[in-house]
């Protein structure tokens, strides 16, 4: 039996502008995550993926081409050229779905790397990248390739679509709580309006792209040094360019300022946007005191992570 584990996610900013060619900064939340467990079974039995959270029992040999479960097993296979496998792979996750934390790429990177070990293989993170960036294609689209990049890599990376991945040193731990709006967003739909939004309005969008890619880059600089406060306003700023570009929400809108107004450095929106996740940076004596105002205001769930 092997059992790997991928974790969670967030962008800490530069999330949309990245989809058109502007570096953003993602970071991994292990204190969620995914975990896939492959069993192997009598001969002739063929694979089956068993994925509790989503109630789902999934024959592998009779799946649809772009069931992106299959499709993750399939392409790993493929890399590693076995031919049949005769084995349960079972799937869980403790990464909230459809709230920008990456829980899809988390369980495909869960499911190559388990795979990978039940063959005898290590998976190389460039690779398990790439076969995870070809299953995101199903659920989103045309994805910018950072939510693979980060989780396969599992740790902060600086990512600009079609470039090798770069990582950076944390100076001093980022302190973020990640709270929930209970509202449910589909990054493929809102990624999908913010494209008709910049084809009807070019000049506007692209210069929002451009000051968003420019946070990316002085927000690396502020991590590196450990100028929490200095990435703490270049959060805000990210924010208040993505309620331009018209991802925010009321809902959203709500946690963000609670959170200022409770002593946070920063906070914005992360992912997709229109519900999901706002994201906090906090010192440690303010910690408590945003956690709860953000479930004051509304909450559903607050997860306190520290990046190193
Ligand atoms: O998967 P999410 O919801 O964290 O959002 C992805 C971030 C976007 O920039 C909106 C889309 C993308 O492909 O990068």
């Amino acid at each position: 039996m092997t059992t790997a584990s991928a974790p969670g996610k967030i962008i800490l900013v530069g999330e949309h502008a990245v989809v058109y060619g502007r570096p953003a900064i993602a970071v991994p939340i292990s204190k969620v995550k995914a975990t896939a467990t492959v069993e192997e079974t009598r001969r002739g039995t063929g694979c089956v993926i068993i994925a509790k959270d989503l109630n789902r029992t999934i024959r592998v040999a009779e799946a649809a081409l772009n069931d992106p479960l299959a499709a993750i097993v399939r392409s790993t296979l493929v890399h590693f050229r076995a031919q049949d496998l005769d084995a349960t792979i079972t799937v869980s996750s403790t990464i909230p779905i459809a709230s920008g934390m990456g829980s899809g790429a988390a369980v495909s990177a869960a499911i190559a790397r388990a795979l990978a070990a039940h063959l005898g293989h290590t998976m190389n993170n460039d690779i398990l990248a790439a076969l995870v960036f070809e299953v995101e294609k199903l659920y989103h689209g045309a994805p910018s390739g950072v939510d693979n990049t980060v989780i396969a890599h599992a740790r902060p990376v600086f990512f600009v679509k079609n470039r090798l991945v770069e990582a950076f040193a944390v100076k001093s731990p980022l302190r973020l709580l990640i709270a929930d709006t209970g509202i449910p967003s589909l990054t493929k739909v809102v990624v999908e309006d913010v494209h008709k939004a910049w084809e009807a309005n070019q000049d506007k969008y692209n210069v929002w792209f451009r000051q968003i890619g420019q946070i990316a880059l002085m927000a690396r600089a502020a991590i590196i040094g450990g100028e929490h406060f200095a990435l703490g306003a270049l959060m805000d700023g990210n924010q208040w360019l993505l309620e331009q570009i018209g991802v925010s929400s009321p809902e959203i809108d709500r946690l963000v300022q609670a959170a200022r107004q409770a002593g946070a450095m920063g906070a914005k929106l992360s992912g997709a946007g229109r519900g999901g996740n706002v994201i906090a940076l906090t010192t440690e004596p303010t910690q408590d005191t945003v956690l709860d105002a953000l479930r004051k205001a509304g909450a559903q769930a607050v997860i306190a992570a520290t990046i190193m």
